[in-house]
């Protein structure tokens, strides 16, 4: 099979959002979260479209209102997360996290009284937070300890995230979590239609995945986007090499079973 082709699947760049239910739920919920100045967490599986979400919600904001910062470092500490900020600030951040934690307290405050745009803080991959930063998610937010949040801050994760912070030591910060959803996958109809979107997207009205070929998609995925993708990526190679414009079972069962052999020799 030749692998020199792009597929409607692998592109992803403006890519237009597919709205699921489950998609459209979650961005509503994301654009509450920053309205409200919310603690808001999203939760989903692996390659479900949390990131995605993030990027339109991102993209969408209104820059002249809102200064979106976006963090995905795998085992964030608060001193990784001070120094981030106050570089997005433009400051330089002090070595010493006593220091740098009161600069960012007053760089707040300043930018509070200033009317400065609110930020919008996104902590991507949250599920890999350190156990200091989830605890210090409480100040970050509200150093006074007493008003409401200068600012949204939005955790997205993986479903282990929701577990994490339900533990007793967390119950602090749950208990300032204003909003949460959790992303589960596409329905078989929104699954085909889905499919239909990204072919779409690429400007195209071929080829077409019949009935029998979506439903084996969808029992192997149980929709979600990125295994969806890998799937009808690795069948329009498939099919494309033969010359077919009709994706039917067949083609799916061989990348299935390809799949199937790779993850037996990666094991
Ligand atoms: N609603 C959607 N519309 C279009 N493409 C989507 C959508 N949701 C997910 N995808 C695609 O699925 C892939 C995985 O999504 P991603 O946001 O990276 O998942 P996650 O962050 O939950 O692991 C991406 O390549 C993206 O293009
Ligand atoms: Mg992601």
């Amino acid at each position: 099979m030749s692998k020199n082709i792009i597929t409607p699947f692998d592109r992803n760049q403006d890519m237009p959002l597919f709205e699921s239910a489950g998609h459209q739920e979650a961005f509503a919920r994301l654009q509450l979260m920053v309205k409200n100045n919310y603690l808001g967490v999203l939760t989903g599986e692996v390659g479900s479209g949390k990131s995605t979400l993030i990027r339109h919600l991102v993209h969408g904001i209104d820059h002249m209102s809102y200064q979106p910062v976006y963090l995905s470092i795998a085992g964030l500490k608060p001193r990784d997360f001070y120094s981030e900020m106050l570089h997005h600030l433009g400051e330089t951040a002090p070595f010493s996290l006593v220091k740098a934690k009161r600069l960012w307290e007053e760089v707040l405050e300043a930018r509070h009284k200033q009317g400065d745009k609110t930020l919008v803080v996104i902590i991507d991959e949250a599920h890999e937070l350190s156990q200091a930063m989830i605890l210090e998610l409480r100040l970050v937010m509200n150093h006074r300890m007493d008003s409401v949040s200068f600012f949204p801050l939005i955790l997205v994760g993986q479903p282990e995230l929701r577990r994490i912070l339900r533990l007793k030591k967390y119950e602090a910060v749950s208990q300032r979590i204003g909003l949460r959803y959790h992303l589960g996958g596409m329905t078989r109809d929104e699954t085909a239609a889905y499919i239909r979107h990204r072919i779409k997207a690429a400007g195209l009205d071929k080829p077409l995945f019949s009935e029998g070929a979506i439903r084996m998609i969808y029992s192997a995925t149980q929709g979600i986007p990125r295994p969806i993708n890998h799937i009808c990526s690795q069948a329009l190679y498939d099919a494309g090499c033969k010359g077919h414009e009709v994706i039917e079972e067949s083609h799916i069962s061989r990348v299935l079973a390809d799949m199937e052999r790779q993850r037996g020799t990666a094991g």
